[in-house]
């Protein structure tokens, strides 16, 4: 099982959607997936209840509390012996025992981030202390900031000023655009699953092409991800 984990000391950098998106593309992918909720506001089990409620809900994929180190443990056992392929953590913001112990058990570990300077800022903190972890650890996992929340019209001269800033770091080349078929997962469920519903009904037509686009966005995360996990 490998393990994969957004985390941001920035509240609302989209950690928690970026996740959702790529259990979906895993899911899509036949892959089965334990999510592992270590953000005790609980956003991935509300997720599973909106999406179990509108037969969105993919079965390859459960979540797991993981909100205290004790919880987080077993969650790892039982996915493990589950035979999960991955584990997607999604971890609430700010640092703490806990977020620490998910990024040194993780092989990769996402940095979403807007672009305002104020979430540039905090992506790089984060991003530094993610590598003074690891290395105080002595361990590797792949690293990647993502671009999240990219208008899909043109950006602003403060936003292309903001994407200079990362361009040290190793990104994800394709952003997460600000799409509404990425905001509305929380209420409507797994992208492919919400997508295929679609399809069904002619009047959703156009929808349904706005998710097709989301979709193959989501896949190249997804290979990204899996490409590196890979080598
Ligand atoms: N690519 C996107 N397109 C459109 N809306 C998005 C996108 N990514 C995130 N959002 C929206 O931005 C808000 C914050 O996103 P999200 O909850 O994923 O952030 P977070 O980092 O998990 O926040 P928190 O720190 O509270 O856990 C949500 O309302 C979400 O729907
Ligand atoms: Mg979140």
């Amino acid at each position: 099982m490998k393990m994969i984990t957004c985390c941001s000391f920035k509240g609302g950098s989209g950690k928690t959607t970026a996740l959702m998106g790529l259990c979906s593309a895993f899911a899509a992918n036949g892959k089965t997936v334990a999510l592992f909720e270590a953000d005790d506001n609980r956003p991935l089990t509300t997720w599973m209840e909106n999406a179990v409620e509108s037969g969105t809900w993919d079965e390859r994929c459960s979540v797991f509390i993981a909100d205290e180190l004790s919880l987080l443990e077993e969650a790892y056992a039982r996915a493990e012996a589950g035979g999960f392929d991955y584990a997607l953590a999604d971890t609430h913001g700010g640092s703490s025992e806990l977020n620490n112990t998910i990024i040194a058990s993780s092989e990769f570990l996402l940095v979403p981030t807007m672009l305002t300077p104020l979430d540039i800022d905090e992506a790089l903190s984060t991003y530094r202390y993610i590598v003074e972890l690891l290395v105080a650890e002595k361990l590797h996992a792949h690293t990647a900031v993502l671009r999240q929340r990219v208008p899909v019209g043109r950006t602003t001269a403060s936003q292309h000023a903001a994407a200079e800033l990362l361009n040290a770091l190793p990104q994800f080349n394709v952003p997460m655009y600000e799409r509404d078929a990425f905001a509305a997962m929380k209420k409507r469920g797994m992208l492919h699953l919400t997508h295929s519903s679609m399809k069904s009904k002619p009047g959703l037509r156009l929808m349904a092409r706005n998710y097709e686009t989301a979709l193959s966005e989501i896949a190249e995360l997804c290979a990204f991800v899996t490409k590196a996990l890979e080598s």
